[in-house]
């Protein structure tokens, strides 16, 4: 990461926590590593994200319906799953620093810094020729450029065939010929990589040992699998249709930095649409481009978002795509899209004996439908909005008294928190203050707010902009005569006098979620 971009992250999670967005989990304790608390405007907003991803999934779709399974379910599905075997990172400690890693990220910081080193020199070459820069045939033919690439990519082909073959010792070898280092200490003192599941488990009270076992659930989609025939049957569905649901889960990560990105306790929104088999490509492509599109209506640069293949499939796909945002950190995954075949419900099948098949009334067939499965993590959107959204802006003239600048969070007023504030102009002057609550009670049964006489306008104003608040509504003395307020819009500043009864209205016609969906 960059200086900038390791300064920008770092002002975002201060501003999280400042604002009330998000804590560290048991933070008197010094924390839980990876686990966090959501506050007053983070649990807002997060909520805001479910309901537009509910609304898009399951209320724009008559073919899709919704599920809220448990998080604990019969250890068994965790077998049929393939999760109990396959569910692993590769991890390796550093015998000096007793630090723990994932052997992949440590080789891919390697090819990182390779790609840095290309860019460089791309940079370099295009301040050197100006406007006739070619930057694709630069980097196809600049014998430097090239060797950094070439580089990168045999050490990836390599990591990627070890992963693939579940060769750790292959693995191992990488680390100690690219002499990766501890990168917190320096040493290159390392055990043999090891693979490492990632369910955390738990015991049942009246079954000791293995009997007993449960896990956290390490992803929401099994309990749509399982519950698959008990839906399609009580809601008379037929192929192709779709199961949605929110929810935690939970993942022992081994190495979990990056503030939300990867937590140990998450949530995730998921919908399995369950298709005739021979018709998952036309499925696939479909739910990529909706979902790109789902992003896109929030006014998200196109630039900010890209689709990655992956090059290692789970153990469960035949087809896997990453929609990547670009966190401060570098482009990452937000969401995968993955064609699942009738891996899960065929092993499900096996292992608990039911079928779980749909009988196909245009063919008079039975079979085990084919799924594809569209799975984004609340958190990762959720920091995906924030980083977006946060800017700083120079505000001119200062007659506010509040300085030159500005923080606002630009968030899409559908997802804003809070929808307006209320604020007199004096707060010790009963008229305006009874005025200005008299709104805010009027407003409140139409969307969140808050009346805020805490400070004066200019720091009331900064902190609303702060936090996100689309409109700022402000109670004078002309207010008191003739029913009229200033509205103040957040990201323009504009100011205009409009009436009271106009309020509802134009804030409604801001922040209304069906926009999104048109
Ligand atoms: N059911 C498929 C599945 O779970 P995944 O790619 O492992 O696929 C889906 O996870 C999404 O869940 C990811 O794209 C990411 O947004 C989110 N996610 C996964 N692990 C996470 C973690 N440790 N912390 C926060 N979000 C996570």
């Amino acid at each position: 990461m960059s200086q900038t971009s390791a300064d920008s992250f770092k002002k975002l999670t201060a501003h999280c926590k400042e604002y009330g967005f998000i804590y560290q989990s048991s933070e008197i304790y010094d924390g839980l590593s990876a686990v966090y608390d959501y506050g007053p405007y983070g649990v807002l907003l997060k909520n805001n994200i479910k309901e537009y991803w509910w609304k898009s999934m399951v209320q724009m779709h008559e073919n899709i319906v919704g599920l809220d399974a448990a998080i604990f379910m019969h250890p068994s599905t965790w077998k049929a799953s393939g999760h109990v075997d396959a569910f692993n990172d590769p991890l390796v400690d550093n015998k000096d620093s007793k630090r723990r890693y994932r052997a992949d990220q440590l080789i891919e910081g390697v090819m990182e810094k390779l790609e840095e080193k290309a860019d460089k020199e791309v940079e370099k070459a295009k301040k050197r020729f100006g406007e006739t820069f070619d930057e694709k045939l630069y980097r196809e033919t600049n014998p430097r450029v090239s060797e950094y690439l070439q580089k990168a990519a045999d050490i990836n082909a390599r990591m990627n065939e070890a992963l693939r073959n579940g060769d750790m010792a292959a693995l191992t070898a990488l680390i100690n010929e690219l002499e990766i280092a501890d990168p917190d200490t320096g040493s290159r003192n390392w055990t043999d990589v090891r693979m490492f599941n990632l369910m955390f488990n738990t015991q049942l009270g009246n079954i000791a040992g293995e009997e007993g076992k449960l896990y956290l659930r390490p992803e929401t989609a099994q309990g749509i699998f399982v519950n698959f025939l008990n839906v399609q049957k009580t809601t008379r569905q037929k192929l192709p249709f779709g199961i949605a649901q929110i929810g935690k889960a939970f993942r022992n990560e081994i190495v979990a930095r990056q503030f939300i990105f990867r937590m140990r306790e998450f949530e995730q929104m998921e919908m399995q649409f369950f298709i005739k088999p021979g018709t998952q490509q036309e499925w696939y492509d479909y739910w990529k481009q909706f979902r790109l599109k789902w992003h896109l209506a929030l006014g998200t640069s196109p630039d900010k978002l890209r689709f990655h293949d992956h090059e290692n499939l789970a153990h469960y796909a035949d087809a896997a795509v990453d929609i990547q945002f670009e966190f401060p950190f570098g482009f990452r995954e937000l969401e995968g899209i993955h064609s699942r075949t009738d891996f899960d419900l065929t092993e499900h099948q096996k292992l608990s004996g039911k079928k779980l098949q749909y009988f196909d009334p245009e063919t008079n067939e039975n079979y085990v439908p084919y799924v594809v499965e569209t799975s984004i993590g609340c958190d990762r959107m959720f920091l995906a909005m924030m980083g977006n959204a946060l800017v700083e802006e120079a505000v001119g003239d200062n007659t506010d008294g509040e300085g030159n600048s500005r923080d606002v969070l630009k968030l899409h007023p559908a997802l804003s928190p809070l929808k307006f504030a209320v604020m007199p102009l004096k707060r010790n002057e009963p008229g305006l203050v009874e005025k200005a609550k008299g709104i805010f009670n009027l407003l409140k049964f139409h969307f969140p707010g808050q009346y805020d006489d805490t400070g004066s306008i200019g720091k009331l104003y900064r902190r609303q902009d702060a936090i996100g608040t689309p409109f700022c509504i402000t109670v004078d003395f002309e207010s008191l005569e003739n029913d009229t307020v200033t509205i103040r819009e957040r990201d323009s500043m504009a100011q205009q006098r409009v009436s009271i009864s106009a309020l509802e209205g134009m804030i409604r016609e801001r922040v209304d979620m069906a926009r999104l969906f048109k």
